[in-house]
């Protein structure tokens, strides 16, 4: 796993939405394995800052090693972003950036139980800290709101059906069983696996990532200096639409994005995983 590297998305865009020059300050909210974030520190060389938040320790350590060249530019925080103000107090920033989800290292290592691809434990916790993971989450969850959890992330159709099935067991063994008695309830909808939709559900179950990111959204505006600007980077439309309608009645805030910045077709081409990101961005007044 030691070779993952996360290739950002629209690093370009970002980097212009957000103004990066020389003597900035910069937080990365979702660090990772640093991409955006080297790029930000190159990008403002050679005083530029740069403070990073990722609630995954090995990702922490991963970009640690990565922006170790930029020596005191950098500074990184274990934590959910949703808490970036009493985990970094008293910190202004010119810019906020904010790319939701998982990185590629956590999906492509099989211990974490991200993927249906390669059988793990059914884990899925960012923050392997703290939490229940996906096998405890859905022992405790009522059905109801399991139901809910499916619907939000797609399954409209399914959404019972998968209920029954995954409540009808005290316990999974792991990722491939669960793929697997998913792919026989379910039929295949183009081109991805029948277990894709369920498993996005459940890891934002189970992370609240749609709780985390509302947090994040009503605190974010304040880690800002009047002018700077936050982006924020979706990969559904679940999320893409908490992030479209947040500020709409804020005064604090204005839009800078009138309809989402997509990537363009070589980047779509070259990094699957862009495909579905929405970029928006917006100022502090
Ligand atoms: C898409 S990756 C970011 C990749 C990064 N931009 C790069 O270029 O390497 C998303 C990261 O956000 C982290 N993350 C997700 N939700 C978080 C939260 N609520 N608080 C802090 N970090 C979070 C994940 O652990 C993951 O490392």
């Amino acid at each position: 796993m030691s070779d993952v590297r996360h290739q950002p998305v629209l690093p370009a865009e970002c980097l212009e939405f957000l103004r990066v020059r020389p003597g900035g300050r910069w937080l990365d909210a979702t660090v990772g394995l640093g991409g955006h974030a080297e790029s930000i520190l190159q990008a403002s060389s050679p005083d530029g800052r740069l403070m990073g938040i990722d609630r995954d320790a090995d990702a922490l350590a991963r970009s640690a090693e990565r922006l170790a060249p930029f020596g005191d530019r950098v500074r990184l925080v274990h934590g959910n972003y949703s808490e970036a103000t009493s985990l970094l107090p008293g910190e202004n920033f010119d810019g906020v950036l904010a790319d939701l989800g998982v990185s590629s290292m956590q999906l492509l290592t099989p211990e974490r139980g991200f993927s249906f691809m390669a059988e793990g434990p059914l884990d899925m916790r960012m923050d392997r800290s703290t939490g229940p993971s996906a096998a405890e989450y859905l022992a405790a969850v009522s059905p109801e709101e399991l139901e809910e959890r499916l619907r939000e992330a797609g399954e409209e159709r399914f959404a019972k059906k998968l209920t029954a099935l995954l409540k009808s067991r005290e316990s999974w063994s792991g990722t491939a069983e669960l793929a697997q008695a998913v792919s026989r309830t379910i039929p295949r909808r183009g081109k991805s696996h029948p277990a894709t939709r369920v498993f996005m559900a459940l890891r934002m179950a189970v992370n609240r990532e749609m709780e985390s990111l509302k947090s994040f959204l009503e605190v974010a505006p304040s880690l800002l200096e009047p002018g700077g600007r936050l982006a924020v980077i979706s990969f559904h439309s679940t999320e893409d639409r908490i992030v479209k309608r947040f500020y709409q009645k804020r005064e604090d805030v204005r839009r800078i994005t009138k309809s989402p910045v997509i990537p363009a077709w070589e980047e779509r081409k070259g990094n699957p995983r862009s495909r579905s990101a929405k970029l928006r961005v917006f100022e502090k007044i």
